[in-house]
């Protein structure tokens, strides 16, 4: 996992990787803005070929498969600081959150959201991290609520674009400054 920053070469295969798990997608711009403006907050899992790349992979017939480029995204976590809080504090918010299908339940969502969260409180002071999520989404709402410990702030009426309602949800860090 590392910060997009280093990554930025990745970034259409962090847009596959939101356009293949998500119905809310952003133009890549967006994804820019996110990691120019707030550089410490977004993260990237991926993988690589055993071995190493090139000549260095003894094991180049099998590293390499047909199509597939590497370092492969298999999951990220796109955060930013709300620019004008309504409540006049500082505070974070993630825009999207996703694994790959063939990666889940490994552990990698967790970790995404706990180093965005660190870097929120430590970078920025930031009070807590706000999120919105769809009340049919249990995994989810077990990752948020139940391993993170966010909790539901309102109902958000008709949020989505097809009409489904969203919980406003959030968790404090000023326990991490
Ligand atoms: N069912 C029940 N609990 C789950 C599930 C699930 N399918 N997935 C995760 N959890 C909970 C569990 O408590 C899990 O701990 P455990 O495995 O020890 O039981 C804990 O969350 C941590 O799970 P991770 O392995 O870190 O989660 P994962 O890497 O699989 O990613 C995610 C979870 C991001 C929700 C994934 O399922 C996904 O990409 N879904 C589609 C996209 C999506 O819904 N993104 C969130 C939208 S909201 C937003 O973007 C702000």
């Amino acid at each position: 996992i590392s910060s997009f920053p280093s990554y930025i070469n990745l970034l259409p295969s962090v847009q596959t990787c939101n356009i293949t798990n998500l119905p809310e997608n952003y133009f890549l711009k967006y994804y820019l803005y996110h990691a120019l403006t707030w550089p410490q907050l977004s993260f990237v899992a991926v993988v690589r070929p055993k071995g190493g790349y090139g000549r260095n992979n003894r094991n180049n017939k099998t590293a390499f498969l047909p199509g597939e480029e590497y370092p492969k995204v298999v999951g990220y976590v796109l955060a930013k600081m709300e620019e004008e809080p309504s409540d006049g504090v500082a505070h974070g918010h993630i825009t999207s959150l996703s694994v790959m299908r063939t990666h889940r339940r490994l552990g990698i969502a967790e970790r995404l959201m706990r180093m965005s969260q660190r870097a929120m409180a430590e970078s920025h002071r930031a009070h807590y991290v706000s999120l919105h999520v769809r009340m049919s989404n249990n995994a989810a709402l077990r990752l948020y609520r139940d391993t993170l410990g966010f909790e539901v702030e309102k109902v958000e009426s008709k949020y989505y674009a097809d009409g489904e309602d969203a919980y406003a949800m959030r968790n404090d860090l000023k326990s991490m400054w």
